[in-house]
């Protein structure tokens, strides 16, 4: 990890390290990719201004999210299949996270199940919950969140159906993840990543195994996904999840004022202003372009957290200063991941720490607190 300067580093090693569809899956997004590409480009367009001489030798990363101390505002967001891009995937993020002081996400479609996370951690963790046709089953789900001690819990708002990704298809992408003979070529230039989930505990979905038909025979990632998502989930059944979840409750996936405005009426404490990464609605406005207004409607009620396409210490500094709370990085840590492990996405959140620390300077700013849209140049 000595000559990795910056997450596209990270990105070139993923690619080389972990087989094709995996690489994919984390890399690419829905249809055209215009939402995808429209969060990095949206983010770059913004610039700082430049201050000069002043008494920068105090800077300081530290904050609080949800009310715990974190030494940075980042989050590592809900990945899917992180056990896929490395053995025991989402134990070893976790951990990454850990150390440094910031929150980890596992997601509901992870390979290592909720307890196997809670065994091989020391602190608590936050848990994403897509909600499926079976109530019964989201409902042990959460209570199994809740044995754990999960510290929030993120309900992602954005997927009851799912936007094609082409490339997971062309590539065969299957619950679980097939081993045939065809990937076997790929997978045989690749045998630090086979020992890797060879030894890890699992090659399924782990929080699923055995409660939902479909994970027994090998059926492609989306028509699994799209037969099992319930679509008539709306805003009602936020009171039914906060019937059974009494934590702290995170809504992903707003973009619009409009769902913002709702979403605060929820009790839910914080809203993540995301597209999913460009995953979903392709056509949908970048996340930083719609980060502004929905922070002016809402933000003085609860707390905004911001993702999609951050992939440096500058993009966490843009969001910050366009009214974010904290940012949350899905590739950028996913990447580190396939790279080299906890070590790979270590490396990811040091980077980024390193980069808004020296941005912060640069811009004449010491603390997050301090980050307003004045550090931007108009
Ligand atoms: C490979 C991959 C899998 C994802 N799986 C989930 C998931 O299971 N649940 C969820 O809420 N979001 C999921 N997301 C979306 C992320 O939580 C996050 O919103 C997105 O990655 C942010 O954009 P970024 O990758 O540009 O940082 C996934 C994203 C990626 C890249």
């Amino acid at each position: 990890m000595k000559h990795i300067t910056c997450i596209e580093d990270l990105r070139e090693l993923h690619k080389r390290r972990v087989p094709k569809a995996f690489f994919d899956y984390a890399d690419r997004g829905s249809y055209s990719e215009e939402t995808l590409r429209a969060n990095r480009a949206d983010l770059q367009q913004i610039k700082f201004r430049q201050r000069v001489l002043v008494d920068i030798s105090k800077r300081d990363l530290s904050t609080n999210i949800l009310g715990e101390p974190a030494a940075m505002p980042l989050i590592l967001a809900p990945v899917g299949l992180l056990g896929m891009q490395h053995g025991d995937g989402e134990i070893l993020a976790c951990r990454a996270a850990q150390a440094a002081g910031i929150p980890f996400t596992q997601s509901t479609m992870s390979i290592c199940s909720i307890e196997d996370i809670a065994s091989s951690v020391d602190k608590p963790f936050w848990f994403q919950l897509y909600v499926m046709k079976d109530r019964g089953f989201i409902k042990s789900l959460i209570e199994r969140a809740i044995a754990v001690k999960c510290s929030a819990l993120v309900l992602t708002v954005d997927l009851q159906v799912i936007g094609q990704r082409h490339q997971d298809i062309k590539n065969g992408m299957t619950v679980p993840p097939e081993w045939s003979v065809s990937k076997l070529i790929d997978f045989a230039t690749k045998p630090t990543w086979v020992s890797g989930i060879l030894r890890g505990k699992r090659r399924t979905f782990g929080n699923l195994v055995g409660h939902l038909k479909g994970t027994d025979d090998v059926t492609a990632l989306s028509v699994w996904i799209n037969s099992q998502f319930d679509t008539t989930l709306n805003w009602k059944d936020i009171d039914w999840i906060r019937s059974i979840w009494p934590g702290k409750l995170i809504l992903k996936g707003i973009l619009d004022v409009e769902d913002a405005e709702i979403a605060a009426k929820t009790g839910a404490q914080a809203i993540v202003v995301s597209n999913h990464g460009g995953r979903q609605l392709d056509g949908a406005p970048s996340s930083i372009e719609v980060l502004p207004e929905i922070a002016d409607s809402v933000g003085s009620r609860m707390e905004i957290m911001f993702d999609g396409g951050i992939r440096s210490g500058q993009d966490v500094m843009r969001a910050l200063a366009l009214g974010a709370k904290s940012c949350m990085i899905g590739r950028a840590y996913a990447y580190g991941l396939g790279a080299g492990g906890q070590e790979g996405v270590a490396k990811a959140i040091e980077v980024i720490a390193k980069e808004l620390t020296t941005t912060m300077g640069l811009c004449g700013v010491n603390t997050i607190a301090e980050i307003g849209d004045d550090v931007l140049a108009v």
